[in-house]
């Protein structure tokens, strides 16, 4: 598949604020490893989902593609349609803010409370510029809304957001992002606020958006069922770092990693591996302050060996661009 989107080697490190008695007791200044080394590629018209527990790094990386945080916290190379984010002197590609949209989780927070549905909409094409005149605004925030399956859509346009239902606010958030005609949109777990019964109806929204528009999307989700159900490739994070990643279905029926594998058995309606043991995870994500030595996962790893407290785990081709980070199988 033709790649919309590389990231090579992504770093992402964070300040830690010191208070002032740490200051004054001469303590060393510390920082947050949030993302450390990813690669990865979403290719036009594909589904990519990011999996990993709380504080893996998820939501950093969405910010990195979105080019959300402050320049000099990133490390590592974009390419984006085959050419570099930035150029020589460090300059964004002009229009990518208007090729990659991001949407939250909180449909309630997104979406400002005084605001018509036909100025939320139309906002960004106002920021970015595109138009003043208010007829061309109100036609491609009519389509917009359409596109985001709100129909017939001027029937929302003099509406406010305490109007709507959560799944039509969700479906509004998008009709913000679709606005802009975008080639990318990062999901940070789109639908984990919204009722089951209408979770389903926004996922295939975005499957409709791949399909008619060839609409690419990184789904942020801790739900390894969500990113089966909706994806075409997987990786998974722990602690800032991709421990596998491949096409969904291989990754789901035949997982690697120790960590896809315990993600994957606390599901209960998962039962791709229902004659093996289940792994079962001790402890929590640690800091990513201090980063284990050797396998970043080796701690709450339940095989973990010697050797992945010594060493890095080498990423291995299990066939058909499946990775697995993992000294096991060695
Ligand atoms: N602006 C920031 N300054 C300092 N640390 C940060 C900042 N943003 C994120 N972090 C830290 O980076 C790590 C990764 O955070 P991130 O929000 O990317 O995780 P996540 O996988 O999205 O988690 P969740 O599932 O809870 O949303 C966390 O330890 C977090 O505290
Ligand atoms: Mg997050």
């Amino acid at each position: 598949m033709e790649p919309l989107i590389q990231l090579k080697n992504i770093r992402v490190k964070f300040p830690v604020k010191r208070g002032f008695a740490s200051m004054i007791a001469g303590q060393e200044k510390k920082v947050v490893h949030a993302v450390n080394g990813i690669n990865l590629e979403i290719g036009k018209s594909e589904i990519m989902a990011l999996v990993g527990e709380s504080g893996s790094g998820k939501t950093t990386l969405g910010k990195v593609i979105t080019v959300l945080h402050p320049k000099d916290a990133v490390a590592g190379e974009i390419v984006f349609l085959g050419e570099s984010l930035w150029d020589e002197k460090g300059k964004l590609k002009s229009g990518y803010h208007q090729e990659v949209c991001m949407i939250f989780q909180d449909p309630y927070q997104s979406l400002n409370p005084k605001h018509k549905i036909e100025k939320i909409v139309s906002e960004p094409l106002v920021v970015n510029k595109i138009s003043k005149s208010k007829a061309v605004l109100r036609v491609r925030v009519i389509q917009a809304l359409e596109d985001a399956g709100l129909v017939p859509a001027v029937d929302f346009l003099d509406r406010y957001p305490h109007e709507l239902s959560g799944g039509q606010r969700q479906r509004v958030v998008v009709a913000s992002a679709l606005v802009m005609s975008p080639k990318l949109i990062v999901a940070d777990e789109p639908v984990s606020m919204l009722d089951v019964s209408i979770r389903s109806e926004i996922l295939k929204l975005l499957l409709k958006l791949r399909d008619e528009k060839g609409i690419s999307c990184l789904f942020i989700t801790h739900d390894i069922s969500l990113a089966w159900a909706i994806s075409d490739k997987i990786g998974v994070m722990y602690l800032g770092t991709m421990l596998e990643y491949g096409d969904t279905e291989s990754v789901i029926q035949n997982p690697q990693n120790p960590y896809t594998r315990a993600l994957i058995d606390i599901m209960p309606k998962m039962r791709v591996r229902k004659n093996e043991k289940r792994m079962l995870l001790k402890g929590e994500t640690p800091n990513p302050i201090e980063l284990p030595e050797g396998c970043v996962f080796h701690p709450r790893c339940p095989l973990a060996m010697a050797c992945c407290k010594a060493t890095k785990p080498p990423s291995r081709d299990v066939g058909n661009g499946h990775i697995n980070v993992c000294h096991l199988l060695e």
